[in-house]
């Protein structure tokens, strides 16, 4: 009978919280229910049934099948490789986007200069995968053809993981670079005022023997959405990722998510945290100013988000052919120098990238992608909100 009672007045919550968005109302709602939802932690979604998901509700609110199924794919890589925070967990932030009509789903890039190895493009307020996707792919076709290709980005919106389009390079055999700026969050070293986004970026280049580099990380300490999930399934942050309203660094994840004050990769000065701050400033450079998109302060706050986002990107790709031949031979002798050095733990020296590999390993073991019982729940809520079908669990296969 309690358990009825609970489950009704759980929904009441639920009903109430999506519709005002209210972050207090949510982390109420997620507490009570991580109590009661414990077998979810035995099931998982498979792959097929993530992009299943995301291509029909990006569909439900507008967007072309195939552009609902480049979002589905690069959403779904992102949680596959272990960026929760980036992949199913920005769905809702996208649809509310689109019903708001702040982004256009059915936007399609235009090339705005074209001049050999460089290209502007605008991408007219469309989807940031849809954008990204196609500013890499021009980026891949000149690098072919000069050597180096060079695309700048305006009129864009967020765009998932930045690891995504450099591998779209380096499955050609290429060099991928590409960044992007993003709201204000960090709080640059001896300030008290976010002034930059976490503006990822990412690098990669693959050995000659199926091994690689790749670098995806923001200039922060972390991206926002991981406080956002350690909110959500109710866990501390650790000390350096965040400032606390008072203006001194914070554990508390619902306060630093409020706050929304992020520290530069590094954390306090300190701890060379103007090196992160630096390394946000460059993204800006090669993403707001060279493109005209806004940057810095004038870009949407992250959380109204009530207006165009007009966010900035950059893409570059190198074709290694093109300098000395044999750099993916050597590029195998670095990575086994590294991996070959002697280790202060029981664990081995990692290269940037091993980390998702293993993430992918265990989730092709286990038969799919586990999900929070939380994220769950509000996932299914707006499967229920916009009419489409909700995720389908399986049992984990070890
Ligand atoms: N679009 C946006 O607005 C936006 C903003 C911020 C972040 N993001 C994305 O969020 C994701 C998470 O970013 P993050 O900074 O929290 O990533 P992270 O800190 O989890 O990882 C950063 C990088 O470090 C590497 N790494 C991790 N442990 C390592 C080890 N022991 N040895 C060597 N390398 C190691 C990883 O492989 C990765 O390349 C990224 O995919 C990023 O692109 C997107």
């Amino acid at each position: 009978m309690l358990t009825v009672i609970r489950k009704a007045t759980l929904s009441r919550f639920l009903e109430l919280s999506t519709n005002s968005s209210s972050l207090r109302a949510r982390i109420v709602v997620a507490r009570m229910m991580s109590s009661c939802n414990q077998d979810y932690d035995q099931k998982v979604v498979p792959k097929d049934e993530v992009i299943r998901f995301i291509k029909e509700s990006m569909c439900k609110v507008g967007t072309m099948t195939e552009d609902a199924c480049i979002v589905a794919h690069q959403l779904m890589v992102a949680d596959y490789r272990g960026h929760f925070s980036h992949g199913m967990n920005r769905l809702e932030m996208y649809i509310t986007d689109i019903e708001k009509r702040i982004t256009d789903p059915t936007a399609r890039p235009q090339i705005i200069n074209d001049f050999q190895a460089v290209a502007l493009v605008d991408g007219k307020n469309g989807l940031g995968q849809v954008i990204g996707k196609y500013c890499m792919e021009l980026a891949i076709e000149k690098a072919k053809k000069f050597g180096i290709g060079m695309v700048a980005a305006r009129g864009s919106n967020h765009y998932g993981i930045s690891g995504y389009y450099t591998m779209m390079a380096m499955e050609q055999g290429l060099i991928g670079f590409n960044c992007t700026n993003t709201s204000p969050l960090m709080v640059p070293t001896r300030s008290t005022k976010s002034a930059l986004g976490t503006n990822p970026l990412s690098f990669g280049m693959s050995t000659c023997d199926g091994d690689e580099f790749l670098l995806d990380m923001a200039t922060t300490a972390v991206a926002l959405g991981k406080i956002e999930l350690a909110v959500q399934r109710n866990e501390n942050i650790p000390e350096g990722w965040a400032l606390g309203s008072d203006g001194k660094v914070t554990c508390n994840a619902e306060e630093a998510y409020r706050v929304s004050s992020l520290l530069p990769l590094g954390g306090s000065e300190r701890n060379s945290g103007y090196k992160g701050y630096g390394l946000g400033l460059m993204v800006e450079i090669l993403c707001g100013i060279l493109s005209a998109s806004h940057f810095g302060l004038n870009i949407r706050n992250w959380k109204s988000g009530d207006t165009a986002a007009n966010l900035g990107h950059c893409f570059i790709v190198i074709n290694p052919n093109a300098f000395d031949c044999g750099s993916k031979e050597r590029l195998t002798i670095l990575l086994k120098q590294m991996r070959d050095l002697p280790s202060f733990c029981n664990e081995p020296v990692l290269i940037a990238g091993d980390p998702e590999k293993q993430h992918m390993k265990k989730i092709d073991m286990e038969g799919g992608l586990t999900y929070h019982s939380n994220q769950l729940k509000i996932l299914q809520e707006i499967s229920k909100r916009i009419g489409v079908r909700p995720l389908k669990l399986i049992s984990k296969s070890v």
